[in-house]
């Protein structure tokens, strides 16, 4: 559904992203982790279009996207969501998720009333009155992912979406994230909180200084040596091997 080939992009001398590539099947969730300033965010800002790439193809549905713009990709079905979320917070929740509806529906009445659908999907029904200014953290990640679904995606990027939530919040959206596939939606999702990477992910993908370093079930990867390094440092997996025979582990 989602193929990411070579795909490089640089800020000036910084190579954020180098010679990457992904693929999303359909039906699928797929994670991307990897260490903060990794090239996550600028992955998927090359995918959704706001950012285009150096070098390489982006191809979603068998057609090539790289240099449409984000409104064009919405259009062919594939969003995303902003790590930092700003709801127009004087507006209701209802009106904010409305803002997603309006890519795909002109009429005010209809949009308020896909507004209310998708809310439903996401745990926000009793919400919908509040202005998003007065949303929790919790409340404001809910309100990104719905406004993400309100474009009806075929594919939705979601960039940390657990980040900032407390143990029972994250245990409800790992439910809400799990809902939204089997509804049908592709997933692919930028994650630090690994009980939900693990609990979520059909495949992963690890990105490390821009480069793609792993690939596999979640399980695989946080075990390979080469990913338990660009988390915790040059030689830290056999540090921890040899710890763990002493311990006789
Ligand atoms: N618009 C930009 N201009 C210049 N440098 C940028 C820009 N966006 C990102 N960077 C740099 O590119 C690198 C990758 O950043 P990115 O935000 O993609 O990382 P990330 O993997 O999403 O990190 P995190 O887990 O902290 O969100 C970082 O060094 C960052 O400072
Ligand atoms: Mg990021």
């Amino acid at each position: 559904m989602l193929e990411v080939r070579n795909v490089s992009k640089s800020f000036g001398g910084l190579q954020a992203v180098s010679n990457a590539s992904l693929v999303v099947e359909r039906g699928c969730i797929v994670s991307l982790i990897g260490p903060n300033g990794a090239g996550k965010t600028t992955l998927f800002a090359l995918i959704s279009g706001f950012l285009k790439p150096d070098a390489g193809n982006i191809g979603f549905d068998g057609t090539p996207i790289s240099g449409l713009r984000p409104h064009q990709i919405c259009r062919l079905g594939l969003v995303r969501t902003f790590q930092v979320v700003q709801p127009f917070v004087n507006l209701s929740v209802r009106e904010n998720i409305a803002v997603g509806a309006h890519t795909r529906i002109a009429g005010r009445r209809e949009a308020l009333e896909k507004a209310a659908d998708v809310a439903a999907l996401t745990g926000m029904e009793k919400m919908l009155d509040q202005p998003a200014g007065a949303l929790t953290i919790a409340g404001r990640k809910r309100l990104e992912l719905a406004r993400a679904l309100a474009t009806e995606p075929k594919l939705l990027l979601l960039d940390e979406v657990m980040a900032g939530l407390n143990a029972t919040e994250v245990r409800e959206l790992i439910g809400v994230v799990r809902d939204i596939r089997n509804a049908g939606v592709t997933i692919l999702l930028i994650e630090h909180v690994m009980q939900a990477v693990m609990k979520l992910s059909d495949y992963t993908y690890v990105l490390n200084q821009g480069e793609m370093i792993a690939r596999g079930t979640p399980e695989e990867v946080t075990c390979a040596p080469e990913v338990v390094e660009a988390y915790l440092g040059h030689g830290a997996a056999a540090r921890i091997a040899i710890a763990g025979e002493a311990d006789g582990v």
